[in-house]
């Protein structure tokens, strides 16, 4: 067994060599046995930031930091095991509303959450909305729940990964949380760690999303993939649009109770059910579950219309220790805010433009994320309503409510909620909601490097 040093390790790096298979190792394992101190993690990061990895380092590195911990293993389970991830955006629930959905057809959904990070919303937040949710219950729950339900949604525990536990925290203040080769080794170790057979993974695109530019997120995609290949998950890429909020609401009960809504049938935003349908099609699909799209997209059909996949949501958030009622009772479950003020369009026209991110900073300003890890987050607040790219409004018509704690936090929000939207008299397109990358898209280059 190689026992290199973390200075050498990292002046390695830093001056642009490789590290070997061992030397990856020792390093995730100095990092989850703490033996490296943060400054040399976060040395390390900033090394990486600058200087790459190639595929091998990248695949290299994703293995070491998945086998820093436990592996969950789930042989025993009558279907597959499947997840999604998203890269982040505004208004992005869908993953509160695929994992059940897919799991009332037959696949076995064990999800391994995050929080909220910087503008975008984590699904352990919104979760946490439901008074009574536990995101980190015992393995042995765990299992129980997964076993019995085929879905449960909680959050990385210590066992799991934990040289990526650590790295994260490290890159959320080094400015090395949007460093691509570290972005692919860590949520493709989490997701191994997680024992997942299939991945559908969710890249945002669009001002509001964590990586903006279209050919920072493909070039993230094509190394997603080639890692992915080599560790035996079933791996597919969608690129989806933050050029807009992704349904009608942002803040954390708000979303959930979007997706009660969207998952008992009642009236839902197009784009937020569409893109979870196709999502979890996709799933089904790479899975094994169905020959193809259309085949897995009737089928998910039949458990929304049946009720079955709100009956596997609402058996999820009991299990999980939230209210049994959720699905009857939405609005008695979940916060809500003392202040609702619809913030009026001042012109008539069409959407041009939708500044997302500064609604994502909105939110968090309203006190529903977080501007330093740990800090308690005020579930209520948020925006609904909002409107969409394209859509025509009418002077005095609302563009989005705010929903607010203090008179003087939603006139703080309104006012920016005013900037944040572009209307003018020219039609307007919103751009495409989801798009399938095939492998054959990805030039061979694209495999080889990665750069910011
Ligand atoms: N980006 C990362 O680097 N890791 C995650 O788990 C999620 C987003």
């Amino acid at each position: 067994m190689s026992t290199s040093s973390a200075a050498a390790l990292i002046r390695t790096k830093r001056e642009g060599q490789r590290l070997s298979t061992a030397q990856w190792r020792d390093l995730a394992q100095g990092i989850a046995g703490d033996t490296w101190c943060d400054a040399q993690i976060g040395a390390f990061a900033m090394a990486v930031a600058w200087r790459g990895l190639d595929f091998h380092e990248c695949r290299d590195f994703t293995f070491a930091l998945r086998d820093s911990g436990r592996c969950l293993t789930w042989g025993d389970l009558p279907g597959p095991v499947l997840d999604k991830h998203s890269t982040g955006g505004v208004g992005d629930c869908v993953s509160m509303a695929l994992v059940p959905w897919v799991a009332a057809c037959g696949g076995y959904v064990p999800m391994i959450s995050g929080r909220g990070l910087g503008h975008t919303g984590g699904t352990l937040d919104k979760l946490e909305s439901l008074p009574g949710y536990d995101t980190n219950p015992a393995p042995e729950r765990l299992r129980r729940v997964v076993r019995d339900i085929g879905c449960a949604i909680v959050g990385q525990n210590a066992d799991l990964v934990p040289a990526d536990r650590r790295l994260y925290a490290v890159r959320d203040v080094t400015a090395t949380v949007d460093v691509p080769d570290l972005i692919v080794a860590s949520i493709l170790s989490k997701k191994l760690a997680g024992g997942a057979q299939a991945l559908v993974l969710d890249i945002k695109t669009g001002n509001g999303a964590q990586i903006p530019d279209e050919s920072a997120a493909m070039a993230l995609a094509a190394r997603m993939r080639a890692v992915a290949a080599e560790s035996g998950i079933a791996l597919a890429v969608a690129l989806s649009d933050m050029d807009q909020v992704l349904g009608r609401e942002a803040g954390n009960a708000l979303e959930v109770r979007a997706v009660v809504d969207l998952l008992c049938g009642r009236a839902c935003d197009p784009r937020l059910r569409d893109l979870t349908l196709a999502l979890s099609a996709e799933l089904l699909c790479i899975g094994g579950i169905a020959d193809d799209r259309a085949a897995a997209t009737v089928r998910l059909r039949r458990a929304l219309d049946s009720g079955a996949a709100a009956e596997r949501f609402a058996r999820m958030v009991a299990a999980q220790g939230g209210p049994a009622a959720v699905l009857e009772h939405p609005q008695r479950c979940l916060p809500q805010a003392p202040v609702q003020r619809p913030v009026m369009a001042t012109d008539a026209g069409f959407i041009q433009a939708i500044a997302v991110r500064e609604l994502g900073e909105c939110v968090v300003d309203l006190g529903g994320g977080r501007r330093v890890p740990g800090a308690p987050i005020d579930h209520a607040v948020g925006l609904a309503g909002v409107r969409g790219r394209g859509e025509r409004v009418a002077r005095g018509e609302p563009l989005a409510t705010v929903h607010a704690r203090t008179e003087s936090d939603a006139d703080a929000a309104a006012a920016r909620i005013l900037r944040a939207f572009r209307v003018g008299e020219e039609p307007a397109l919103p751009a495409p909601l989801l798009r399938w990358l095939p492998q054959a898209q990805f030039p061979r280059a694209m495999t080889a490097t990665v750069s910011a």
